[in-house]
């Protein structure tokens, strides 16, 4: 059976390359034909999705296209997707053709591997209004320099060694405590598996749990570091289209081995997935004898209704894996997340991260274990909710003045959506606030392809001035 190509993931548009931008395209899909990521048959998106997916116009996708055509390696009727007619058996030249004398090449996994689909809707250095971004002034400096010393000071023993490779023993009983307490998630402290964030924890878990040609499901819109995260691994990915309920089950593939959830705050659109399909959820990945990663970065800001359970505390028989993160209510730079395993796998999981060498640093996790001990890390999570929740207020209550933005009110996280039909230009729109300094990240890049419009609004750097600027700029649009 053919299946849909999801061009984010094969062409990776630079203005470093010296091709003009059809031409970039070309080769990157004839390199991934070439070396069997496309298959005979695929069927390539429209021009209309492509451009948005890739945020070109449609002319150069046109472009790009008739070239393909022209050697014959698609064939493009009216009205129907193009279809690719690979030339070669898959796997004849793994190697970008790269000319001679060009150095050392990528092989086909560091091809995927080395991906970076943020830098097709973001800019590389930040900016105001970029997603994902927490605000560093918020960061609790002063408790954090204070338990540092600290713990810096005490000697360690086999700790400061090659002993706990896996997780100290504080921070892994804090972290059970806290994830029974506020999350409904009952295991032992042995279960928990330290890690330098959810980025490193889908790695290890994608390499350890999957084979390269598996089936990863995952939201769309939905987080980018999945994807890469499991592009990386060799995965072929299937979409799991999200509505105001969430994920959508009816989606998942019954060959799927994983799936990757945000279920408290779906990643960016926030909304809550509904009870019914976390259950329809849970039964599918059963019948499939499939994974669900559930991850819970963002469940401490939640901005309507109570907060209910995790995931993992409506499952006990090891179908979902819950990971966590440090990044959004202390800092990303700091490099800590969490995984809860399943019991039978903890020894091969903990020897597959010592492997690999992604280990987190023991000074940085005592500290947070002492945070999360006295109840300092409740309270800064407090504190900076309250700050993150009135800039949600504020921002929403500018785009209500916009008579045609459509903006849905995210059950939480710290991000904002602003939604728009194909008559706008998203791109366009993109560099018209760009002139004004405003950065928000582009709906599309976030789907497999770019089969919505819109912006998505980072709330760590929304300042007043900011959101008064945004308004001002889209007010000119809508
Ligand atoms: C959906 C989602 N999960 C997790 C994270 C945190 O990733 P990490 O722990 O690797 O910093 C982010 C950060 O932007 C995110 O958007």
């Amino acid at each position: 059976m053919s299946s849909p190509v999801w061009l984010t993931s094969v062409c990776h548009l630079s203005d470093t390359r010296a091709e003009p931008l059809p031409s970039q395209i070309y080769k990157d899909l004839t390199q991934a034909i070439r070396d069997g990521r496309i298959a005979d048959g695929d069927r390539l998106p429209s021009s209309r999705s492509a451009a948005l997916a890739l945020g070109v116009s449609r002319t150069t996708v046109t472009a790009a296209y008739e070239l393909l055509a022209t050697e014959g390696i698609v064939t493009v009727r009216q009205g129907a997707a193009p279809r690719v007619i690979a030339p070669d058996p898959p796997g004849v030249d793994p190697r970008p053709d790269q000319g001679p004398d060009q150095g050392p090449t990528l092989s086909k996994r560091g091809i995927t591997l080395s991906t970076d689909l943020r830098r097709q809707i973001m800019p590389a250095s930040g900016g105001a209004l970029v997603p994902g971004e927490p605000d560093e002034t918020l960061f609790p400096s002063e408790d954090w320099a204070r338990v540092l010393r600290r713990v810096s000071r005490r000697r360690l023993g086999t700790s400061a060694l090659y002993d706990a490779t896996y997780g100290v023993k504080a921070l892994r009983q804090a972290l059970r405590d806290r994830l029974a307490a506020d999350r409904g998630v009952h295991v032992e402290a042995d279960q928990i598996v330290i890690v330098p964030g959810s980025q490193a924890a889908l790695a290890l878990l994608s390499h350890s749990l999957t084979d390269p040609g598996d089936i990863a499901a995952l939201e769309t819109p939905g987080w980018l570091g999945a994807r890469t995260a499991f592009l990386g691994a060799g995965l072929r990915l299937a979409p799991l289209p999200v509505d105001a309920s969430g994920a959508d089950p009816a989606h998942f593939p019954p060959d799927a081995r994983l799936a990757y959830l945000t279920p408290s705050n779906q990643y960016p659109l926030g909304t809550r997935l509904s009870l019914s399909r976390r259950l329809d959820f849970i039964a599918r990945a059963k019948a499939a004898g499939a994974i669900l990663i559930e991850d819970d970065y963002d469940s401490d800001f939640h901005w309507s209704g109570r907060t209910i359970p995790a995931l993992a505390a409506q499952e006990h028989g090891g179908h979902v894996i819950l990971v966590g993160s440090a990044s959004k209510a202390l800092l990303p730079a700091l490099r800590i997340g969490w995984i809860v395993v399943p019991s039978g796998l903890v020894g091969c999981i903990r020897a597959a991260q010592r492997n690999l060498g992604i280990m987190a640093n023991v000074h940085a996790q005592l500290a947070l274990a002492e945070l999360m001990s006295s109840g300092r890390y409740r309270a800064q999570i407090r504190r900076i909710a309250r700050s993150y929740h009135h800039r949600v207020r504020s921002l929403l209550d500018a785009l209500a003045t916009l008579p045609e933005a459509r903006v849905h009110a995210p059950d939480g996280g710290v991000q904002v959506t602003l939604q728009f039909g194909p008559d706008r230009d998203e791109a366009e729109l993109v560099s018209h606030l760009a002139r004004y300094d405003l950065h928000p990240a582009r709906l599309s890049g976030y789907c497999l392809n770019g089969e919505r419009q819109g912006l998505v609004i980072g709330i760590g750097s929304a300042t007043p001035d900011r959101i008064e600027r945004l308004r001002k700029a889209l007010a000119d649009r809508f």
